[in-house]
């Protein structure tokens, strides 16, 4: 469709949560095209969310074969592909058990819901969240989640929900009242800027929901399936929680979110105590289990770690050209690099230059490319970013 006309209508018919300039008509692997057959470079994976890069063969394949066999039964009956898709998430995490939802936001919500239940026998309801931290935008969700700007005029929000400093291990231990039911945290927090939790505070985190009798609840919606190198980030700490949430990278783009909770809390949500009408068809778990068969057949966790590395060296010399840069953070292919100054322009001008990157808050520019990058994509999008900022001084 032409360019205008397709603004036309999306200014027309969309409700104006969204203000985008670029649209795309075709992906293959870390590039998409525009309508005038311009090629860009996509550091953005969708947000993180096409992780073997746009209509990867394998789920493009899966996602074909299972639209022409069966779609949804609903979950009232059982569909083969749910319980296979749950195996190689427990078999590849903690051997827990899952339920499937259809949004990083949804996963949360039956988190949320789980550590209520669970809480509500025991006389405690409330979660303990991180300053920093975002969740989503249902209305539980976004009562975990701290931004202002997305709080605002949503008002009350909804009881239960309490913030301490991200990382302060104190601060969270003062805070647990006997009302205290969880801890709820993204162990590299994304839309705040891209902060990795420390060792010490995963750790101490672990140690106060053992010693009070709590719950340890991860938000992996972004940082999870294979994005810093690990099937999920906790891994990268030792440490084991009662319950994960996951979403954008495991349907690489089809919609799929899940939590997976501890086995020995495994009835806590019995029958009929929770549902989703489209959580885990057939559909979106072909799709997850492709995504699971590429990352093992084409050792996609070793490229993101090898070229995750790379990224961060090369992001090193560029902050020794540019002073501006005051930061470089992350894990594995979730990459914040923090500057002196308010980022959007450096986006604007990126996209200018056919390179596609994220902001996490005003000052991050953050970088999830797909987790099949080359070395090659990677200097190629370091050359442009380099030029960005020169020209910005
Ligand atoms: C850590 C985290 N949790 C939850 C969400 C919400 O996911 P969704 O937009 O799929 O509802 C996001 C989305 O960016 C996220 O980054």
């Amino acid at each position: 469709m032409d360019p205008e006309k397709l603004k036309e209508l999306q200014n027309r018919f969309l409700v104006p949560t969204y203000a985008p300039e670029l649209s795309f008509q075709y992906g293959k692997g870390i590039h998409l095209w525009d309508a005038s057959g311009r090629r860009y470079l996509d550091f953005t994976a969708g947000i993180g969310v096409c992780n073997l890069g746009h209509c990867h063969p394998v789920v493009t394949e899966a996602i074909q074969k299972q639209a022409a066999t069966l779609v949804h039964v609903s979950n009232l009956y059982m569909n083969e592909k749910q319980p296979q898709l749950a195996e190689v998430i427990a078999g590849r995490t903690f051997s827990g058990r899952l339920f499937f939802a259809n949004s990083g936001a949804e996963a949360n919500e039956g988190m949320i819901k789980f550590a209520r239940r669970w809480g509500s026998t025991r006389g405690k309801y409330e979660v303990i969240c991180m300053n920093n931290s975002f969740h989503g935008r249902t209305l539980a969700t976004l009562a975990a989640t701290d931004k202002p700007k997305f709080r605002e005029g949503f008002e009350p929000h909804m009881d239960g929900f309490k913030f301490v400093p991200f990382n302060d291990a104190q601060a969270l231990e003062d805070a647990v009242t006997d009302k205290t039911a969880a801890i709820l945290l993204e162990p590299i927090q994304g839309e705040g800027g891209v902060h990795p939790a420390t060792n010490e505070f995963i750790t101490r985190a672990r140690q106060v929901c053992n010693a009070k009798q709590l719950l340890l609840l991860f938000d992996e919606v972004q940082c999870g399936i294979g994005r810093t190198g690990y099937y999920l980030a906790y891994q990268h700490y030792g440490v084991t929680p009662d319950a994960v949430s996951m979403a954008k990278g495991l349907g690489n783009g089809f919609p799929i979110g899940a939590f997976e909770v501890d086995s020995k809390w495994g009835d806590v949500l019995g029958q009929g105590s929770h549902a989703s009408t489209f959580g885990g068809t057939p559909l979106a778990c072909s799709a997850a289990l492709a995504v699971f068969e590429v990352i093992e057949q084409e050792g996609i966790l070793s490229n993101c770690q090898k070229m995750g590395a790379h990224l961060k060296a090369g992001l090193v010399q560029l902050s020794r050209k540019h002073t501006c840069i005051r930061d470089i953070r992350g894990r594995g292919l979730m990459i914040g690099v923090e500057f002196d100054c308010p980022v959007l322009e450096f986006v604007k001008k990126s996209a200018a230059a056919a390179l596609l990157i994220l902001s996490a808050g005003e000052n991050v520019i953050r970088l999830l490319p797909p987790l099949t990058v080359t070395a090659r994509d990677i200097d190629e999008a370091l050359k442009i970013l380099d030029d960005v900022i020169e020209e910005h001084k």
